[in-house]
């Protein structure tokens, strides 16, 4: 217990089908303040399922949620002889105590087309009862902190993709509310303005916000998740932050090796078998495209001798290798051993 009764969420045994398939199985997540907790994992894995559960968009089918000290939960042994339409009720019932404290950017993005982003903010900032006084003001700091002042006066239907995420984000921003659910808020964004936006999640989880965060970006989570749970068939298969993953499941170091086009069967054969035997503990991780990708997972192993390892294949094997890249596990490699077992499609 302890530090649980303070997080800012509380989820257990949270469940989510649609039609007999099980998009979210029995989820348990605690998101502690001030905390950025990142939900990974492929298409269809179930994090936007998740995310809707937990803003009261979609209705839960079991399980339950404690947001900020609001119980969003349906024991569904209790509603199972109500209709639909009075878990639906239910759930309304409670968002409407909490979703004030609550910002969200949902996956699509939820703005109108002929609003300018000033407009819209305004809006949101008045609907969240920011004083008139200092909502203009509040507003225009986002804008420059999300890098939307250029546009800030142009209606949202003409925003680019990345544009829209960016002020669906300032959106789940407005008022500073102590939770924010931010699903693929960087998808399509510059790499400029995502250094803005990461820049400006630092400053909220530093203000004592706490983040439920989906993103592809692995890079992106490194930068800002205290802690990651990576989701496989609606359940997770591991959580932790991302220096316990990369040490508990992928220890090691990668090498990547670009091979010739010119490069024949039996040399590469040869390369691969080379890389095996030198390192006990190695083995091709994956092949794609002339590129080979093998994991060192043998801890004696130093930078000296992988350096002259790959230094040796580049003169050995001169005929079948290009380039090649020496690094460590990233969270990229946890992620790839995790999300092959995702089922892609509906059993
Ligand atoms: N409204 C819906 N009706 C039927 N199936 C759905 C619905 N929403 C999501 N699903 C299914 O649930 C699974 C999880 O979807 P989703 O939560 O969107 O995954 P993710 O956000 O991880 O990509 C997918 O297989 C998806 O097809
Ligand atoms: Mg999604």
């Amino acid at each position: 217990m302890g530090e649980t009764e303070t997080d800012a969420l509380l989820a257990v045994g949270l469940s989510k089908s649609f039609k007999g398939f099980v998009a979210v199985d029995r989820l348990n997540i605690g998101v502690h303040r001030g905390e950025c907790f990142g939900l990974l994992g492929v298409n269809g894995a179930g994090k936007t399922t998740t995310i809707q559960m937990l803003t009261g968009a979609e209705v839960i089918n079991s399980g339950g949620s404690c947001i900020l000290g609001y119980n969003l939960g349906v024991n569904r042994r209790k509603v199972a002889t109500f209709s639909f339409t009075f878990s639906r009720i239910m759930v309304l019932r409670v968002s409407l105590q909490y979703l004030s404290q609550v910002g969200y950017c949902p996956q699509v993005d939820p703005l109108v087309n002929v609003m300018t982003a000033k407009e819209t903010l305004l809006m949101y900032a008045r609907l969240r009862g920011i004083p008139e006084s200092v909502a203009e003001q509040h507003v225009d700091s986002l804008i420059d902190q999300l890098g939307l002042t250029e546009y800030k006066d142009k209606c949202c239907g003409t925003y680019s993709g990345g544009n829209k995420r960016k002020l669906s984000t300032a959106i789940a921003m407005v008022g500073e509310p102590p939770l924010l659910f931010l699903d693929e808020p960087t998808l399509g964004v510059d790499p400029v303005s995502r250094r803005k936006i990461w820049n400006a999640l630092v400053d909220c989880t530093n203000n004592g916000q706490s983040i439920v965060l989906t993103s592809h970006s692995m890079e992106e989570c490194e930068y800002l998740c205290h802690r990651v749970g990576i989701m496989v068939n609606g359940r997770f298969r591991c959580l932790g932050s991302p220096q316990y993953l990369k040490d508990k499941y992928c220890q090691g170091y990668t090498i990547k090796v670009k091979t010739r086009m010119s490069a024949s069967a039996e040399k590469l054969e040869e390369l691969k078998a080379f890389l095996v035997q030198t390192f006990g503990g190695s083995f091709l991780r994956d092949e794609y495209i002339g590129r080979l990708n093998f994991l060192v997972e043998r801890r004696d192993v130093n930078w000296a001798q992988l350096f002259s390892t790959v230094r040796e294949i580049k003169t050995r094997f001169e005929d079948v290798v290009e380039d090649s890249l020496v690094g460590e596990t990233s969270l990229e490699d946890v992620f790839l051993s995790f999300t092959s077992k995702q089922v892609q499609q509906r059993p």
